[in-house]
């Protein structure tokens, strides 16, 4: 099994991959640590206690960064995942402990308990990971690898014409992240972005698995409102599950190789730069840490991956 700490900004498709990995035998979650993103990181955090609260899953749930490295200030995506973060639904938040400690001491702490054990699943903004890395110059010997939904290589952003949601609300912290000496996969919008699920999909959540399932199905409606354009099928995108899926069945996706810096400069802030690897770029990318990019994934495994794992 994969040990693994979930670094999430909880979120409607942040609840089904966290959900995922619960329900996944080849998976063993250490702790959810939580990042603003999506919502507040106070919310961020409640919400994290209340999906594990959900589940059943008595383990460590962190609250971590607030706001990105460098201002602007933080704005978060009520109108993808409503105002409380999961589409709207009014569920009742669950009574629980915060751990004490940050979400970015919690994973140097943990990486010291599991040296090269463990492999840092980040689906929120790159805070967590960027200050867990300052506190611990060490970390990226420390950890087996990260993987990362975030970013967009080849293909457009969804914030902007060339920034991904989790890299452009915290670029600084992403450039920092990318250029560590750690082994990193990177799962962005050139995979997450063509797998179009479709409302029957959610549905099939629901019925194989009542609880957690039936949980996403609701949630996921304001969402499907979100991503549905209109007139045509009711279909969203499940973003965060994908590096997960990664971790258990890697031959569901084809990967290439670079050298990525994020952008920090204003007019296209959180754009992933791709040197593809044996590019001659400038240093400024060459010398940059070599990354994994998912450029490619089949959908129809990838789909029926989940359902199973739901099914469990
Ligand atoms: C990413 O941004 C958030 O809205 C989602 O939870 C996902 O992590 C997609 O761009
Ligand atoms: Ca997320």
């Amino acid at each position: 099994t994969h040990k693994i700490i979930l670094d999430t900004d909880p979120g409607i498709d942040d609840a089904m991959a966290i959900f995922f990995a619960f329900q996944s035998p080849d998976i063993e979650v250490l702790g959810l640590t939580t990042v603003f993103g999506n919502v507040p990181v106070d919310m961020s955090a409640k919400n994290a206690i209340t999906l594990c609260k959900l589940a059943g899953k008595d383990i460590p749930v962190t609250k971590g960064v607030g706001m990105p490295w460098v201002g602007p200030e933080s704005s978060y995506a009520h109108f993808v995942h409503g105002e409380d973060g999961f589409g709207n639904i009014d569920y009742p938040a669950a009574e629980g402990e915060l751990d004490p400690r940050s979400s970015a001491q919690f994973i140097v702490d943990m990486a010291r308990k599991y040296p090269g054990e463990i492999t840092l699943v980040a689906i929120g903004p790159l805070g967590n990971l960027a200050l867990a890395l300052r506190l611990e110059p060490e970390l990226p010997k420390l950890v087996k690898g990260v993987s990362i939904m975030g970013g967009a290589a080849f293909v457009p952003g969804n914030v902007t014409p060339v920034a991904e949601a989790n890299i452009w609300n915290d670029a600084h912290a992403a450039d920092i992240v990318f250029s560590a000496d750690w082994d990193i996969a990177m799962f962005g919008l050139d995979v997450t972005n063509t797998v179009r699920f479709k409302e029957a999909f959610v549905d099939t959540l629901a019925e194989k698995n009542e609880k957690l399932g039936g949980f996403v199905q609701q949630a996921a409606q304001f969402y499907i409102d979100f991503y549905t354009k209109e007139g045509e099928e009711r279909v969203c995108c499940f973003h965060d599950a994908f590096p997960l899926a990664h971790l258990i069945q890697p031959d569901l996706f084809e990967m290439t190789e670079g050298n990525i810096r994020v952008s920090t400069d204003d007019l296209n802030r959180g754009q992933t730069i791709v040197a593809p690897f044996g590019s001659t770029a400038s240093p400024l990318w060459t010398e940059a840490q070599t990354v994994k990019v998912a450029t490619k994934v089949d959908a129809e495994r990838l789909e029926a991956l989940f359902i199973d794992t739901y099914a469990k």
